[in-house]
């Protein structure tokens, strides 16, 4: 979403730097074209090399050393190709060079010349953000335009606690987003999105689920809320990073998905099941761990509620949204379940998709048209599942939203 975008990285002197790789990282993700540009504090915590490797371009580190594209001057050229600077760590002194006018690095020099939107992700000791001078500062800058984001509350480098931690990569990306994609067309509508897989217990240790992720219920949530929806996601237990500004609730078995999303279901526009819900769970819980005995054991297996059918039976105009992963037959079996849930869509996909980064769907609909999405990161899959799904909700849920 953000190709043909350039975004100018600038990093001054914090630890909070290293966290500073992973955003460059997803910014190219995204398809931005990413510059960065060090102070000289900066280079002390992460090697230009570094961010060189990760941004596939050459790293401003000298006013005077470095020749971008054959100019003798990087930081108009850099001028002339941003579409967004960020900086990232943001410290007291990169924050007081700016509110002040001073250019006398690469950096500062870079912020007196850009025209294009600037955020800062500022990061620093606690009481160094509480100084009344930086406090003036952050508020001048604000006031000429440039955009905060955090810092946010918690433990910091030196191992004190209080307001100072740079925001979350996700978050600063999320920032990065609202500024330069305007494409706000979700802007109003709620979404429940449910994703990964269910654990249903055997004993206090084990339990039965599958291999699903998480990761392409998480790329939706992640996209609606980038995309302005208000965004529910009810997931089972992963290890992903949830997106920021979410509504996350964290279930495990299919039992507590099924009352989380009868809870939610209601004041929803859409509703995404992407979770891969266990079909069944063991008749009861061993409340001790279960001792190994005979040489065979069978366990019996009780279905559980199909949550989906469910949302499809009692539908309340809610757009609904399943998923349909299977190893054979796969239109053939995804268009039954659609009719079978009495669903507005159904993205298909092979098992082999499970755990992996990218997919590659198809999407049915309704009225029987069938579309393959080409194999990609699973972002960009969810993007276009949601392209489909804003041109289909009717009009009536988006004027209210
Ligand atoms: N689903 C659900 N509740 C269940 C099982 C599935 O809501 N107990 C939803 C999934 O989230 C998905 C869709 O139903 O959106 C299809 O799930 P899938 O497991 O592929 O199909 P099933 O209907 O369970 O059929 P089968 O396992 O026989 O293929």
């Amino acid at each position: 979403m953000l190709t043909g975008k350039t975004v100018i990285v600038g990093i001054s002197g914090g630890i909070a730097a290293y966290k500073t790789c992973e955003i460059v990282r997803g910014l190219k993700k995204e398809g931005a074209e990413v510059f960065c540009v060090m102070t000289v504090s900066a280079q002390k915590f992460v090697s230009p090399l570094t961010f060189r490797t990760l941004s596939g371009n050459p790293v401003i580190t000298d006013l005077f050393d470095e020749d971008l594209n054959n100019t003798p001057v990087p930081h108009i050229a850099l001028r002339e190709k941003a579409d967004l600077v960020l900086v990232a760590p943001a410290t007291a002194n990169i924050i007081g060079k700016t509110a002040n006018g001073l250019a006398d690095d690469a950096l500062s020099t870079l912020l007196l010349s850009v025209k294009c939107p600037v955020i800062f992700a500022p990061a620093m000791n606690p009481v160094m953000w509480e100084n009344k001078v930086v406090r003036q500062n952050s508020k001048k800058i604000q006031k000429l335009g440039i955009k905060l984001i955090g810092p946010v509350y918690g433990e910091v480098a030196c191992g004190e606690e209080g307001t100072g931690r740079m925001a979350e990569v996700s978050s600063v990306i999320d920032a990065v987003f609202d500024l330069l994609n305007h494409k706000n067309d979700l802007s109003g509508l709620k979404i429940l999105i449910t994703a990964g897989a269910t654990r249903e217990a055997i004993d206090p240790i084990r339990f039965i689920s599958n291999r699903s992720s998480g990761k392409m219920g998480f790329a939706l949530a992640h996209a609606a809320k980038r995309r302005g929806a208000e965004v529910t996601l009810i997931s089972g237990p992963t290890y992903l990073n949830p997106p920021a500004n979410v509504n996350l609730i964290e279930v495990t078995s299919a039992e507590e998905m099924h009352k989380a999303v009868q809870a939610a279901a209601q004041k929803q526009d859409v509703i995404i099941m992407t979770a891969a819900v266990a079909d069944y769970r063991p008749n009861f819980t061993f409340m001790q761990k279960l001792q190994k005995r005979a040489d065979t054991m069978s366990l019996e297996l009780t279905r559980t509620v199909d949550i989906l059918e469910e949302l499809g039976k009692s539908k309340n105009g809610s757009f609904l949204v399943g998923f349909a992963a299977e190893s054979n037959n796969l239109i053939e079996n995804a268009r039954e379940k659609m009719k079978k849930k009495n669903l507005d869509l159904i993205v298909a996909n092979n098992v082999e998709a499970f755990e992996e980064d990218c997919s590659e769907v198809f999407i049915l609909d309704k009225a029987g048209e069938v579309e393959q999405l080409p194999l990609q990161e699973k972002i960009s899959t969810a993007n276009s599942i949601l392209d489909r799904i804003v041109t289909r909700v009717s009009p009536s849920r988006k004027d209210r939203a």
